[in-house]
């Protein structure tokens, strides 16, 4: 049973799209920080490495109406699948392509201004795939490019995430919504997903950083690292980093 969960965990998540509704506010809030920390220019060309449903197109589709091109990848036919199927729903599917690609096989193609792993690598269990997969995003980077990561840390904990999606969902949507997702939603967002990764992590099964492991993985694959910060109720790091001289 577990070996067909870990399998199918995320493939079955994004087919039937409890993943994108199971989804803890905290996480949108990390995506919106990737957005947050993006260059103002208009123009963009940017790479979703590990896009899985294309979650991140909803909090983009503002920048790509305005000029940004996006391309996303996945390992998962799903994904891919979902992501396009979420273009065309927020109407910017002429600016977005999306591709199966596996991140640990050398990655040809055009240069991108902006490279975004958002929760993608750490499902990599060792650190010599997931120098693979760096140094292949390297290589998609153009010079004065932006790489965007976001891993689960040491502190990942599935009860605060879910403490402060609570406390997001009353700030942004009022008190009945968050009564909603605490009762309704939230339960199984626990049950289904936090445990589960929370198990991977602990495990060793999926990557779990310190702050300065995550900023020795990069460093090490060459990139100079500019900024760390925690996002996801402290249960994990947001960086970002640019081609080292
Ligand atoms: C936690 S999901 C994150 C998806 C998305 N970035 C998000 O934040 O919603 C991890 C994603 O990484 C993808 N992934 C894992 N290993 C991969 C690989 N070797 N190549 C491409 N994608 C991979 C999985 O298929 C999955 O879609």
């Amino acid at each position: 049973m577990n070996k067909f969960y870990s399998t199918n965990y995320w493939s079955v998540g994004f087919q039937s799209r409890l993943y994108d509704r199971l989804s803890p506010e905290s996480y949108f809030e990390s995506m919106r920080r990737v957005v947050a920390v993006l260059p103002d220019r208009q123009s963009l060309n940017l790479l979703d490495a590990g896009c899985g449903s294309g979650l991140l197109l909803q909090f983009l589709a503002g920048r790509i109406r305005e000029g940004m091109a996006y391309t996303g990848i996945d390992i998962l036919k799903t994904g891919v699948a979902q992501a396009l199927l979420r273009a065309r729903e927020l109407g910017v599917a002429d600016r977005v392509s999306c591709f199966q690609s596996d991140l640990t096989s050398s990655l040809a193609g055009q240069k991108f201004d902006v490279v975004v792993g958002h929760f993608s690598l750490y499902t990599l269990a060792t650190s010599e795939k997931r120098q693979e997969a760096l140094a292949n995003l390297k290589s998609l980077i153009k010079p004065d490019g932006l790489l965007i990561l976001a891993n689960p840390s040491v502190d990942y904990d599935a009860d605060s995430i879910i403490e402060e999606s609570i406390q997001l969902v009353r700030n942004r949507h009022g008190f009945l919504a968050s009564l909603i997702k605490q009762t309704l939603v939230y339960p199984f967002t626990k049950a289904i997903g936090l445990r589960f990764i929370q198990k991977q992590l602990r495990s060793g099964e999926w990557k779990a950083y310190t702050r300065d492991e995550f900023s020795q993985e990069m460093t090490e694959a060459g990139f100079s690292v500019q900024h760390i910060e925690e996002v996801y109720a402290g249960s994990a790091f947001l960086a970002t980093a640019r081609l080292a001289p």
